[in-house]
């Protein structure tokens, strides 16, 4: 059967929206579930499409979306095709579509020059190895807030809009530490932030001087740490500042995603059997192995 490969137009994207609002709708109605979708792309510009491929009918078989990220590399800064939310409906499962829409968005891209391509499975990760992708870890942690450093915290104040710069500069100073990690311009971080459902962030400061950020959001589970940068100071400072501000919501548990270098003997880390972050080179020079140290934040997450 032919198949066609195409950028999803308004009709295309509320057909998309239908068949996945069973999947990924969670509380939202179907409209809701749709809006959002065109919210992104309102958010996103030309940096987000919808794809799908069609039969000959012109069924929707397999969707998927295409975001144009950054991601830095030991080889400078990297094109990446970002894919996500791909899609098969249930009757059409088995018979290859979803390899298949994810393959044709990746040539699409090789040939438009990306680098690389990043996703983040939800789904056991050999589905995409096989397409090239190496999968590297997702680790959660958490915590009693008993069990975090008790020593001097930090003052923290809410952040301006003047602040982004110097957000930006914390975050992408503090990520060198690992050799792959999303570079990020202001609108993908207020994007971030809108499509997980982070909250602002608060500056931390030591008394003299601004030394960096955290993003939290007090959650059913715990206070929830989206991420924080703060290049320079003691890590025990910024948990102790995160103690202070869990003890000030009442909330007994601490929560994130495990960055590689933050591992702490005070917290239970467990595996994330979703938003496993992989990433597959398009192009020969690009090397990607699965022994980097990578850094694949909350806020990245699409
Ligand atoms: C995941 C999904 C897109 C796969 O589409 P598909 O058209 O059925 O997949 P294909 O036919 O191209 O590939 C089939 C292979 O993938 C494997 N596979 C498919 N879905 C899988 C899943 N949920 N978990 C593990 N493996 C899966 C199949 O076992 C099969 O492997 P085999 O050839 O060794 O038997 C589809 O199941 C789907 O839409 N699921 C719901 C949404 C979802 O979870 N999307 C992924 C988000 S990261």
């Amino acid at each position: 059967m032919k198949l066609t490969y195409e950028t999803l137009d308004v009709n295309g994207i509320r057909e998309a929206a239908a068949q996945t609002h069973s999947f990924w709708g969670g509380e939202r109605t179907l409209e809701e579930h749709t809006q959002r979708t065109f919210d992104a792309l309102a958010w996103l510009g030309r940096d987000l499409r919808y794809v799908g491929l069609r039969d000959e009918r012109g069924a929707l078989l397999a969707s998927l979306k295409c975001y144009a990220v950054a991601l830095q590399t030991p080889r400078g800064i990297a094109r990446t095709l970002g894919i996500g939310a791909v899609f098969v409906p249930e009757t059409e499962r088995g018979k290859g579509y979803g390899q298949a829409v994810v393959q044709a968005a990746m040539d699409e891209a090789r040939a438009l020059g990306f680098d690389a391509a990043l996703l983040y499975s939800d789904i056991p990760p050999r589905f995409y190895a096989r397409l090239g992708f190496v999968e590297f870890p997702a680790l959660d942690w958490s915590a009693q807030v008993t069990a975090l450093p008790d020593s001097v915290p930090l003052r923290t104040r809410t952040t301006t809009a003047d602040d982004f710069d110097t957000l930006s500069a914390w975050y992408h100073a503090d990520a060198v530490a690992a050799d792959i990690f999303p570079v990020r311009s202001s609108t993908r971080w207020r994007f971030g932030k809108w499509f997980n459902g982070a909250g602002d962030e608060l500056i931390l400061n030591d008394g003299e001087r601004d030394v960096g950020y955290v993003n939290l959001r007090s959650t059913p589970q715990g206070l929830r740490v989206f991420e924080w940068a703060a290049p320079g100071v003691e890590p025990e400072r910024v948990w102790a500042t995160m103690r202070r501000l869990a003890e000030m919501e009442g909330q007994p548990h601490v929560c994130g995603w495990l960055r590689f270098d933050r591992r702490e003997t005070w917290m239970a880390v467990t595996p994330r059997p979703n938003a496993i972050p992989m990433v597959a080179p398009l192009k020969d020079t690009l090397a990607v192995t699965a022994n980097m140290k990578a850094f694949f934040g909350e806020m990245d997450h699409f």
